[in-house]
């Protein structure tokens, strides 16, 4: 029986992304009782208000929406450009927040968690803190647990993900959800 529904986000489009694999991983590793599902950004058009005003918001966002809404938690699953969340990601909260009265009943009070891979050293800490102050904006409940991976490169093999990853994101999962509850 599904007690739980929780949507991981992947901030990377490309296809061999180590957000998207970290985000799959979670998806593999929830535990019974769990859905955790897993969704890219694929198809959501930069934001423009002209776009908005002419043709509304994008299925692509109403379809995210829906999901978000639908779920007992968020997960962003992101990765490190510049110190910083990537513009595709903002652009995808910017959207969900359109028209400003679904800000609210999309991320109000929802218990969001951040999460992040890179082949570097510091785990996304950076994007992860950067991404405080719009989430904040938001309304979101926050998880204060952090799930970096370094060194992605190593830890996602061939075969999938290692066995010391796999106990890290079984162990931040088990924290989120216990928030979540
Ligand atoms: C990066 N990368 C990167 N990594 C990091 O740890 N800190 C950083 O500030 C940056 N900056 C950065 C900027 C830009 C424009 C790119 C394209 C990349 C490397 C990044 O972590 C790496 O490309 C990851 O593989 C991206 O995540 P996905 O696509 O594998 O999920």
């Amino acid at each position: 029986m599904i007690t739980m529904r929780l949507i991981a986000v992947s901030g990377s489009l490309r296809k061999r992304s180590f957000n998207t694999r970290l985000a799959e991983l979670m998806s593999e590793l929830a535990p019974e009782g769990v859905e955790l599902d897993m969704q890219t950004l694929h198809g959501i058009p930069l934001y423009d208000g002209d776009l908005e005003e002419k043709e509304g918001v994008p299925a692509a966002v109403k379809g995210l929406r829906t999901q978000i809404q639908e779920a007992d938690g968020l997960i962003l699953v992101t990765p490190e450009y510049n110190a910083g969340i990537p513009g595709v990601l903002k652009n995808a909260l910017d959207w969900l927040t359109r028209p400003g009265e679904e800000m609210k009943p999309t991320f109000g009070g929802r218990k969001t968690a951040i999460a992040g891979a890179t082949p570097g050293a510091w785990g996304t800490a950076f994007a992860q803190a950067g991404a405080l102050i719009n989430l904040r904006q938001l309304g979101c409940e926050l998880y204060p647990g952090y799930l970096r991976v370094s060194r992605a490169a190593d830890r996602f093999t061939a075969s999938g993900a290692d066995e010391k990853l796999r106990e890290q994101v079984t162990k931040w999962l088990q924290g989120f959800i216990e928030f979540t509850q």
